[in-house]
């Protein structure tokens, strides 16, 4: 049987991802050391990119389940030489239990997703970013319940965080506004498959009009860091400030997948205020992927 996977989030049903989401909540809240599901299971992470977070999250879950997770860089592995992906892909997936990916080509996880005997999980590409999703979504549904049918905002660079949220608006029915400069749109082919639910803007404030979360993330994504003073230049005007806060919904909350560059995308008297919801956000990258780790390499779960 061919395993699943996590390479976008429309690999979820909707009733799948609340039932993630559901679980997330409980496994954080009743924590149970003796609950082992992953007991002597193993978790490659193949990291060719840096991390804090999904590292941490995804080492910390697997360890609370009772299995192990693997770090493995490109320089230590076959891979950072040129060993095929099919070839890699054989290989790792045949002693492990999961493999987890963070990568600059989305083709690189779905070819490696295509010859793994084993779940494969897409820690991040220049296309999404799944896993910084489910937490998103755990923490907004914990302050303020379901998200259908709310407005969510999404202000700045139209990347993998951007297209990862309007593929969560069409598993969770919600409606997305966007702003974005000129020629930072995100990928005409994503935008088209959400049909109605996503809006353009062109100004920021008008799209956070009664928005009931507004989220950000850095203008220099990982590798385009040669564009930063022509990026600065672009975003300048699509800082998220106090202003933009106030066109929103009176309990609206803000959101910022980290690591964040205050003064930049986003204003250090958002970021540290009160609707600011940021560190619940990356703490729930634990909860979340515990509850993804259990879904994925539990036979019988969910
Ligand atoms: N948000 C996120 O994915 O953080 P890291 O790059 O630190 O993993
Ligand atoms: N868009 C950012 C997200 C980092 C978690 C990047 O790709 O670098």
């Amino acid at each position: 049987m061919k395993p699943r996977h996590l390479i976008s989030l429309l690999d979820l049903s909707g009733d799948e991802f609340r039932r993630l989401i559901a679980r997330g909540i409980v496994l954080k809240n009743h924590r149970d050391p003796d609950y082992q599901p992953l007991k002597g299971k193993v978790l490659a992470m193949i990291f060719e990119k840096s991390s804090t977070r999904t590292r941490i999250s995804f080492e910390s879950g697997m360890t609370h389940f009772g299995g192990t997770a693997l770090f493995l860089s490109p320089r230590d592995t076959q891979l950072g030489r040129g060993e095929s992906l099919h070839d890699s892909a054989r290989v790792i997936s045949s002693m492990v239990d999961g493999v987890m990916l963070r990568t600059d080509r989305h083709e690189t996880v779905t070819t490696f997703a295509q010859h793994s005997r084993v779940p494969v999980i897409n820690g991040l590409t220049d296309l999404h970013h799944p896993c910084q999703l489910l937490a998103d979504m755990q923490t907004y549904f914990e302050h303020r319940g379901d998200i259908k049918g709310k407005t969510v905002t999404w202000i700045g660079d139209g990347n993998n965080m951007c297209h990862s949220y309007i593929t969560a608006a069409m598993v969770l029915d919600f409606n997305l506004n966007i702003a974005c400069p000129e020629g930072y749109y995100p990928l005409q082919s994503i935008v088209d498959a959400a049909g109605s639910r996503i809006r353009f803007f062109d100004t920021p404030l008008e799209a956070a009009k009664d928005s009931a979360l507004i989220v950000t993330d850095v203008w220099a994504s990982m590798g385009q860091e040669d564009e930063q003073k022509q990026r600065e230049q672009a975003f300048k005007s699509y800082q998220v400030d106090a202003d933009i806060m106030k066109a929103a919904q009176a309990d609206v909350l803000f959101m910022h997948c980290l690591p964040a560059h205050r003064g930049e995308e986003v204003s250090a008297e958002v970021i540290d205020g009160v609707q600011s919801v940021i560190f619940d956000e990356a703490e729930n990258r634990l909860h979340a992927q515990k509850a993804l780790l259990e879904f994925l390499l539990c036979t019988n779960h969910l």
